[in-house]
């Protein structure tokens, strides 16, 4: 199965109408994102929780490291740069944490509020190689820009 865009922006526009609650939002973005294509094996956000830090927040899958510094892995490179991070090959991405050993390639983007402050990075992780496109950063950025910064 493959993520229709258009269906799924929808889907997330009315399941979250009206909400503010980040965690609310971010639980089921997550969710939705998680079920919509089968390339998704973890799917979830890591927040901002003090200067130069991500804490784990609302996921679908296997556990998730709880604690990623802005200066380690493909989320840290997210954060650190506010730049959506493609990664084909994560043997190939210098610092790559390795929470699941199935993963195989990642995308990870940056989440911003209506004010510009940066709420954390949402991750997916595929457990095929080289499972993104620049289609799906481009969808996913519109997404998350019309969930989180609306
Ligand atoms: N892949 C991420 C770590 C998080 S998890 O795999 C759930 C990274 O290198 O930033």
């Amino acid at each position: 199965m493959r993520v229709d865009y258009a269906t799924l922006g929808q889907t997330l526009a009315s399941l979250t109408e009206g909400e503010d609650d980040i965690v609310a939002l971010m639980a089921t973005f997550a969710c939705e994102v998680h079920h919509s294509d089968d390339r998704f094996d973890w799917t979830g956000f890591y927040r901002v929780v003090a200067p130069d830090l991500l804490k784990i927040g609302p996921y679908q899958g296997g556990h998730g490291c709880l604690v990623i510094p802005f200066s380690r892995g493909v989320c840290g490179a997210a954060a650190r740069t506010g730049q959506v991070q493609l990664v084909p090959d994560v043997d190939a991405f210098e610092g790559h944490i390795a929470c699941a050993s199935s993963t195989r390639s990642e995308l990870v983007l940056p989440v911003w509020n209506t004010s510009g402050d940066l709420l954390g990075v949402f991750d997916i992780d595929s457990d095929q190689p080289d499972a993104f496109t620049s289609q799906d950063a481009q969808e996913m950025t519109a997404l998350l820009k019309a969930t989180f910064a609306r």
